[in-house]
């Protein structure tokens, strides 16, 4: 660990939110002692954070090691500073409750900016600034922003160390609490830093709460700044966020990098960065195989990678919870890696009966933001237990009874917790390979029209199934909770270029795995159909085994299924849903087709469609003709 006091002068400004490419003249040894660099930091890293101090001013400087012993005192520190609140450590050892600012709760989407150098590579699915003039405006906001604050220097890498498909970053952040997030999430310190050579690649991103402390000025346990900005340079590979200290806004390797710019280094290169969760699926004859699922924020996938099998002789395994990078590789079958290191997982709605292995992998080493504190000294949300305790404090600090007529915890509320301590943890995990996917599935929250599952009818019509996704909006991102909108491969908020070109993509994609063999099969799931009463069809978690047998029975290529407009539905039988507890009546709701209500999908999806002008793909279009004349002519 190393800290200096003085941050240096301030340079060039024309200088200041340029590349780390674009350095300054300066002896090397001499940058490195002005920033208390550590031997061996390569020299661009060094010059980057030196221009960076002069813009931000922080106090001083610190470069993360990420040692046990750093973390141990930061830890410390966030205690002291009221950020974090230490839970009983008999009930939840070496586990903290941190609770943000109310105006501060998920990520911001209006405030998210892809700025390429061309609008229409954005895309309009994206907020676009011109590059050069959004750079004025973070030049103001960061001119300053770390006054009175550590600047700290957070080496990572997104994927396992030496691994061929990992990458690497350096965030700059003025947020202890970042730092400690990052620490889990991703592998952080020395050893990324140390793979980090001269003339490598490796993705900046500065952040800071934007909440400069002036002499004498008293912090308060959530800095944070009303004006927001998310800012992505896919061009040239940065990232700027301001602003906010929570999840996604924040913690830059997660959506700003391994989705937004990683989906942009991605296209040029030929794999796939994506907000899927990955699984190792183990059937009763022993037969292994390894499972992709894309469903937007808070729509089931930690759930999903966690699956408890209702049925018997199952076994699932976790790789991943929310991002993977896939690759073809030599022999053109699809690999697979889970680039982060830890669970940044939704809270309620977690509980014994629906995620047994999230709560056993939060018995303690944990940090949870914005859920309640029960009188213990432990945590609780809604959903964790059937019957809420008595009395709470809730996430804002106020007492809280049952019939308060609010929740105690925040519906975005978090825990960050490492994922090797899931008991379920995939021995394949971190392999450095990837491994071999054999389905891709798309889901999304819809109450109605979409059945429980289906098969693409081959790799081009997954592509339309994935770009077709509407899903009701979750409380993960601001906006009205329920409310259905599109959003494709769940990666609306998530995609760092034109999202017709991501289509095209998956599209070439397909055409490489298909001349090298067979790709992956595709399925669309949904696990919240309601019926006219308003209640889940489906009873959904354990009992999603069965549909997953099924998807796996037919890349085996041994489960009946029958021909229907939307794909290959399974036949009559194939899934034992009296077993799951779901009547006749209710089964068949869960695959009724109206023709109508799809023919008005279609036309709402041609209307998405064409806000993407003829970069559109012409294999989406002729799907989606090739949908309507299903639907019209042939059942
Ligand atoms: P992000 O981390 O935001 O990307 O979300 P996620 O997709 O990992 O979401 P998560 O698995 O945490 O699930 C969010 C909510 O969906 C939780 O409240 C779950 O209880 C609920 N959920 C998950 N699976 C099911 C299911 O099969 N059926 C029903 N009804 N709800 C589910
Ligand atoms: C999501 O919103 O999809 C998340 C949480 O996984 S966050 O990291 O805040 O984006
Ligand atoms: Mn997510």
């Amino acid at each position: 660990m190393t800290i200096i006091e003085d941050a240096p002068a301030r340079t060039r400004a024309e200088d200041e939110t340029g590349s780390p490419a674009r350095t300054a003249a300066a002896s090397p040894a001499d940058r490195r002692r002005e920033v208390g660099a550590p031997e061996g930091a390569a020299p661009e890293i060094v010059e980057w954070v030196a221009r960076m101090a002069a813009l931000t001013e922080p106090a001083r400087i610190h470069w993360c090691d990420g040692s046990r012993a750093e973390r141990d005192a930061m830890l410390r520190e966030l205690v002291d500073a009221g950020t974090l609140l230490r839970l009983n450590a008999e009930l939840r050892p070496y586990s903290f409750l941190a609770r943000s600012d109310p105006a501060d709760v998920a990520r911001v989407e209006s405030r998210t900016f892809v700025c390429s150098e061309q609008e229409e590579d954005a895309g309009p699915t994206n907020n676009w600034v011109a590059p050069a003039e959004m750079r004025e405006t973070l030049t103001g906001l960061f001119r300053g922003s770390m006054h009175g604050r550590t600047l700290y220097v957070v080496p990572f890498s997104m994927g396992p160390l030496d691994s061929p498909l990992a990458r690497r970053g350096v965030q700059l952040t003025d947020s202890p609490y970042v730092v400690v997030s990052m620490g889990t999430m991703t592998r952080m310190g020395a050893e990324a830093l140390a793979r980090i050579t001269p003339g490598s690649d490796w993705v900046p991103c500065v952040h800071s709460v934007g909440a400069p402390l002036e002499p004498g000025q008293a912090d308060v346990p959530w800095p944070c700044n009303d004006t927001k900005y998310i800012t992505h340079f896919p061009e040239s590979r940065e990232i700027w966020s301001f602003g906010s200290a929570y999840g996604g806004n924040a913690i830059l390797a997660k959506k700003a990098f391994a989705l937004r710019i990683a989906s942009a280094i991605a296209k040029d290169e030929g794999w796939l960065a994506e907000h899927m969760l990955l699984l190792k699926v183990t059937n009763p004859e022993g037969r292994v195989f390894h499972v992709a699922a894309a469903f937007p924020s808070a729509c089931g996938k930690t759930n999903f990678a966690m699956l408890k099998p209702s049925i018997p002789g199952w076994q699932v395994e976790t790789i991943g919870d929310d991002i993977a990078w896939l690759a073809p590789d030599e022999e053109g079958r699809l690999r697979a890696i889970n680039p982060e290191a830890g669970f940044f997982g939704v809270a309620p709605g977690t509980g014994r009966g629906t995620n047994a292995t999230a709560i056993d992998t939060l018995w303690g080493n944990t940090i949870f933001t914005n859920v309640a504190l029960d009188d213990e000294g432990d945590v609780w949300w809604e959903g964790l237990t059937d019957t809420p305790p008595a009395h709470l404090v809730d996430w804002q600090g106020n007492d809280w009874t049952p019939d308060a007529g609010r929740p105690a915890a925040h519906p975005n509320s978090r825990f960050t917790v490492a994922a090797d301590q899931c008991p379920i943890i995939s021995d394949d995990w971190q392999d450095p390979r990837g491994v071999v996917i054999d389905a891709i599935i798309f889901g999304g929250r819809r109450a109605g029209n979409v059945p429980l599952v289906a098969e693409a009818r081959d790799w081009d019509h997954g592509v339309f199934l994935g770009a077709t996704i509407a899903s009701e909006r979750t409380a993960a991102a601001e906006g009205t909770v329920g409310e259905l909108r599109r959003d494709p491969f769940a990666m609306l908020p998530f995609c760092g270029y034109n999202m017709a070109d991501h289509w095209d993509h998956w599209l070439s994609v397909g055409r490489t795995l298909r001349g090298a063999g067979r790709p992956p099969r595709i399925f669309q799931v949904n696990w919240f159909r309601k019926g006219a009463d308003g209640r889940f069809l489906w009873p959904g978690f354990g009992e999603n085994a069965r549909v997953l047998e099924w998807i796996l029975a037919r890349v085996e290529g041994g489960a009946p299924a029958q021909a229907s407009p939307l794909g290959w539905l399974p036949a009559e039988g194939a899934i034992d849903h009296a077993d799951a507890g779901v009547s006749d009546e209710d089964w068949a709701e869960l695959f009724a087709l109206d023709v109508d209500a799809h023919l008005a999908e279609a036309d709402d999806a041609e209307r998405f469609f064409a806000q993407f002008g003829d970069r559109l793909p012409r294999a989406l279009q002729h799907q989606l003709d090739d949908l309507r004349s299903r639907l019209r002519t042939e059942f």
